[in-house]
């Protein structure tokens, strides 16, 4: 078998939440009494799936790309950062080839918007919704994630490198 050539990212966010604030996950408005904590909308599913790219990509990371002390990201629609992102990837030869990501969260129940997420993620980088693959988990009640006080993510992305 030849093997094309790829390149593995990794991605990892966490968030505080926040009574009053939208919660976005995904490019998703979720209904919930909290939402995540950011300097843009806090969308930490586009956070890991941007740093995750931006890794197999090496293009650097979300923080040196959209820096939070420049107003230009102050409530940032993520989903558009990650258009951004896709775009990068595109003009030095990178094509995503899947994403899979799993979002650690007490609450709400997320599974049921999996579909939607996958179909605003795929779309804003140009590729198949089953190529975004996404879990939840909970926190078993245990430390600051299972008390409700945030969520955290993980994502891994795998890309084909055009030219080397
Ligand atoms: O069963 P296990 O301990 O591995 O997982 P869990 O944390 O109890 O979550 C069980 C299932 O609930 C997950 O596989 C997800 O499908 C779903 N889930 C969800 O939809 N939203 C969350 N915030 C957490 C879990
Ligand atoms: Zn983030």
């Amino acid at each position: 078998m030849i093997l094309a050539d790829v390149r593995i990212g990794l991605g990892y966010d966490r968030h505080r939440l926040e009574e009053g604030r939208k919660l976005v996950i995904g490019g998703v408005d979720i209904p919930h009494h909290k939402g995540l904590r950011g300097h843009s909308d806090g969308d930490l599913l586009c956070h890991v799936i941007m740093d995750a790219l931006l890794g197999a990509a090496d293009l650097g990371e979300i923080g040196l790309l959209f820096p939070d002390t420049n107003p230009e990201y102050k409530d940032a629609d993520s989903l558009k950062l990650l258009e951004d992102v896709g775009g990068r990837l595109k003009a030095n030869g990178c094509k995503v080839v899947n994403i899979d990501c799993v979002i650690i969260a007490q609450e709400p129940k997320l599974s049921s918007y999996y579909d939607e997420m996958k179909r605003k993620v795929s779309s804003a980088l140009e590729i198949l919704p089953r190529q975004v693959r996404l879990k939840a988990k909970t926190g078993e009640n245990l430390g600051w994630v299972g008390s409700g006080e945030g969520m955290e993510a993980f994502c891994t992305a795998l890309v084909e490198v055009s030219g080397g």
